[in-house]
């Protein structure tokens, strides 16, 4: 085949991309493939019209490749493209749309409330502690949890220097203490699989972008050392998340889960539709751990995509 790797763009996930896409373009490379690296920009529909690829696989991160413009521009070309499609990535690139599509299915997410970032500066938004973050970015970027020490007692005030800043809209959601899990999903060709349950473990902080692309910050365990009922909650959760967005080709399930309150405790904080393909993802290492070699995911990716 003939594969166009998108990968890189303008987004603050930029270089998490072309990490992905670079482990992506190799892999595919060496399994016989004929590749083409693109790094978007503006032009890229001419590029993709010119270079004519069987097929694209999609390594963006962040807008526009995971917010749903590059799905629907490659629809109305009608280039078959991997991963999932405009309808599914509009609404899971923003966690307050998700939250609206998921939690009426039964999983369990934080509440907590929308708020132009000029609002905090009348106070707190909702009873701390509680954490700030961008209603549609990844990787944590943005990402700043308020706890009752957070900064003189006024995180928020009008000089505060903070990483919400940037951001016009945000979600505050409550902080649930205890332990990150994660839970990716691929479809097979026989139906979605929830793989398996991955705890991060950080050696200080919380799982924030540097913690998340800095080798050694952050300890991988694989299964989760977590009771059967929770790590069984986290493959259904997972598996009916990806089912319900629609998602397509892989998909990575985010958790919180408050181990002092046993299935009560556990919450679904995202569902990614375009997860990180880099050497320290977590995608590639939960199905390396259940048999499947990177090249082959990335092969499965593609394979999903012409079904
Ligand atoms: N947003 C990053 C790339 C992830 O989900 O892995
Ligand atoms: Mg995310």
């Amino acid at each position: 085949l003939h594969i166009a790797v998108l990968m890189g763009g303008w987004a603050n996930e930029r270089e998490v991309s072309l990490m992905s896409g670079k482990g992506v373009a190799d892999a595919l490379e060496s399994l016989g493939h004929r590749v083409t690296r693109i790094d978007m920009d503006r032009d890229v529909a001419a590029r993709i019209a010119e270079v004519k690829p069987d097929i694209v696989f999609n390594a963006l991160h962040g807008a526009p490749g995971e917010d749903g413009t590059v799905q629907g521009m490659l629809d109305l070309m009608g280039v078959p493209y991997t991963h999932s499609g405009l309808a599914t990535s509009v609404v899971a690139i923003d966690k307050e749309l998700t939250k609206q599509a998921l939690v009426p299915h039964g999983i369990p997410m934080p509440g907590g409330r929308v708020v132009p970032s000029t609002e905090l500066f009348d106070g707190d938004p909702i009873a701390r502690p509680y954490v700030l973050k961008p209603v549609n970015e990844g990787s944590s970027v943005g990402v700043a949890i308020i706890t009752d020490e957070s900064n003189c007692g006024n995180p928020i005030a009008r000089d505060a220097k903070g990483p919400w800043q940037q951001f016009e809209t945000l979600l505050a959601e409550p902080y649930i203490r205890g332990r990150e899990l994660t839970t990716a999903v691929i479809d097979t060709g026989e139906g979605a699989k929830a793989l398996g349950v991955t705890e991060l473990i950080v050696a200080s902080g919380f799982y924030d972008f540097e913690n998340k692309y800095t080798d050694g910050k952050t300890t991988h365990v694989f299964p989760a050392d977590i009771p059967d009922n929770i790590a069984a909650l986290c493959l259904r959760y997972a598996a009916r998340a990806h089912k319900v967005l629609g998602c397509r080709g892989t998909s990575r399930t985010d958790f919180r889960w408050d181990d002092e309150r046993g299935e009560d405790g556990l919450f679904v904080l995202e569902t990614n539709t375009q997860p990180g393909m880099t050497p320290l993802s977590l995608v590639p290492e939960q199905a390396r751990y259940c048999g499947i070699e990177y090249p082959q995911l990335c092969e499965m990716i593609v394979a999903d995509a012409l079904r």
